[in-house]
């Protein structure tokens, strides 16, 4: 674990508790995870399915570790707005135009919290009859109650704590920060 710069500009003066996860450790663990997804589809048609905005960056690592063909798409699934504590409600704001039926879905999320964004997003796209539908989540906070769905790749089991950067953002702040940092 690596000392916060508190002279780094991109956390606005925010005060942080620690970093959780710095970039070699995200770096390493994308490669992991990498690899463990080329091995679990030998054949077959992969689409990665990243849930907006929180997994743009983790997709993009993420992807570029995976030695097998595969295409990417995005959608957006709503719950928390400015607050850090969930709302309650999933609102899907994008449906992806690719056709599902018959392929590998790959489900990718920053953090399962609550696990309430992702057990509604599995229900509706078990609709569409994929192939298959796993989730691959960056972290798990496992206090989901909300999520039957077993999560299939896991990378960091994180603390109960509200984390932002590589993605995951405060009021939409701080996504650009290259780590993962614990907030006061
Ligand atoms: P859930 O539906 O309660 O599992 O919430 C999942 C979503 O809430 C994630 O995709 C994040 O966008 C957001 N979220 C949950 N925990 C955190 C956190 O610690 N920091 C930033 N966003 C979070
Ligand atoms: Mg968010």
């Amino acid at each position: 674990m690596s000392e916060v710069s508190a002279a780094d500009p991109r956390l606005e003066g925010r005060a942080v508790r620690r970093v959780v996860y710095d970039e070699a450790a995200l770096a390493a663990k994308c490669q992991e995870l990498g690899a463990q997804i080329t091995a679990a589809y030998p054949d077959g048609d992969l689409l990665v399915l990243g849930l907006l905005k929180g997994s743009f960056i983790f997709v993009s690592d993420l992807v570029r570790q995976v030695h097998r063909p595969l295409a990417v798409d995005f959608l957006v699934a709503s719950s928390y707005g400015d607050a850090t504590v969930s709302s309650g409600v999933v609102r899907l704001l994008y449906d992806p135009e690719t056709t599902l039926e018959g392929k590998h879905i790959l489900l990718v999320e920053d953090i399962v919290d609550s696990g309430r964004t992702l057990g509604r997003l599995v229900e509706v796209l078990r609709e569409r009859n994929p192939a298959s539908l796993e989730i691959c989540a960056l972290l798990h906070k496992h206090i989901a109650t909300e999520l039957s769905h077993p999560v299939r790749f896991v990378g960091f089991d994180a603390p109960n704590e509200f984390l932002v950067g590589y993605g995951l953002d405060h009021a939409e702040r701080f996504r650009h920060v290259p780590y993962i940092a614990s907030l006061l």
